[in-house]
């Protein structure tokens, strides 16, 4: 075989080998093959190291040639491999936009919080700011300052769980108004109202809960009068429950206020005429209410001979309640997702 045809051989060679690689470590493979130090091209050089000058010119000549092409099949290789290692890649992270979607299972607000956001935004509209205060108290503020001495017999109406002597979970939200007036110093008029829970030693039941919801309002100003609860009190009868509700005030006793009230407001079901709802009365119970007891005021700060005020307290399940028609307590804290996703 002439010299020219072994390189010709060397070149045909390295087209079929190299247009099979597939990966950059075999083209490298190929490379030292063919170029490499004790490559196909180097033994080739070195057999010819007896010809004469005239003859390795040509050889030279046509072996660089050789060298080149290589070089250029294994370039082309290289770009090959590359390419389509990134077309894989696209391929394996692309993206179909026509399938469907997973549909996420979004949650509602829980339905008291909805109807506490609901009161808030109401008394909010009359000028009301929101004041909270702990769910644990001290005995002072949730029932002394309250005008509830120890040992007073109106303590009964509300059963506690004690942490100790003078620390229990707050049986009402009432506290909160002993704390505003206090923080207040006896000297600044006073519009809040108060939500958040509280809890009793009660069995749970239908209508009772050891835990539940209170919203309360509070007012303490220098000419406030029982004419500004009640058309506080219609507002609010008629905002929550429909244009026209009406309300009616019976006396009642809360050692924190005096005159005390309990409020009633027309039923909504049947609009007065008497129904299952009303229990024929024509009337439903809704919420507390009083002219804010001198004791307290006093207790708390306020000169009684200056100040006045007015307070209200609602259970807010029981709002929820007759605004939904829910016959049972329980449901707000039992999590049956089928009940509480009726209020989306
Ligand atoms: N704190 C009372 C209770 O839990 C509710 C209440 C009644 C609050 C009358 C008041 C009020 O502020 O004036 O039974």
């Amino acid at each position: 075989m002439s010299i020219n045809e072994k390189l010709k051989q060397i070149g045909e060679e390295a087209k079929k080998t190299i247009s099979i690689v597939d990966t950059i470590h075999d083209l490298n493979n190929e490379k030292a093959r063919y170029l490499g130090k004790k490559g196909l091209m180097a033994e080739f050089m070195k057999m010819m190291k007896d010809a004469t000058i005239e003859e390795k010119k040509e050889i030279g000549k046509a072996s660089n040639e050789v060298k080149q092409l290589i070089t250029k099949l294994l370039d082309e290789r290289k770009e090959y491999i590359e390419n389509k290692k990134v077309e894989e890649k696209l391929a394996s992270e692309s993206l179909d936009v026509t399938l469907p979607g997973k549909i996420s299972n979004v949650g509602v607000r829980h339905i008291l919080n909805q109807v506490t956001e609901e009161l808030e935004d109401l008394f909010i509209g009359m000028g009301y700011i929101i004041q909270e205060g702990p769910e644990i108290e001290i005995d002072e503020f949730n029932f002394e300052k309250l005008n509830l001495p120890k040992d007073h017999p109106a303590r009964d109406m509300q059963d506690s769980f004690y942490i100790s002597d003078e620390l229990l979970l707050r049986t009402h939200t009432s506290p909160v108004q002993v704390r505003t007036m206090l923080e207040y110093g006896g000297k600044e008029a006073i519009k809040i109202v108060c939500p958040g829970k509280v809890y009793r030693r009660d069995d749970d039941d239908a209508t009772h809960s050891h835990q539940f919801m209170q919203f309360e309002a509070l007012v303490v100003d220098k000419m406030t009068t029982l004419s500004d609860l009640k058309g506080t009190l219609l507002e609010f009868a008629k905002k929550l429950f429909g244009d026209d509700r009406s309300i009616r005030l019976r006396p009642s006793y809360f050692p924190f206020t005096e005159p005390s009230m309990e409020v009633d407001v027309s039923c909504s079901k049947c609009g007065g005429s008497g129904c299952n709802m009303c229990k024929g009365t024509g009337w439903i119970e809704v919420l507390g209410a009083g002219m804010v007891n001198n004791n307290v005021l006093e207790l708390c700060g306020y000169d009684s001979k200056i100040y006045q005020g007015f307070a209200l307290g609602m259970g807010v399940e029981r709002i929820a309640m007759l605004k939904y028609g829910i016959d049972d307590i329980r449901h707000f804290y039992t999590n049956d997702l089928r009940f509480l996703k009726q209020f989306k």
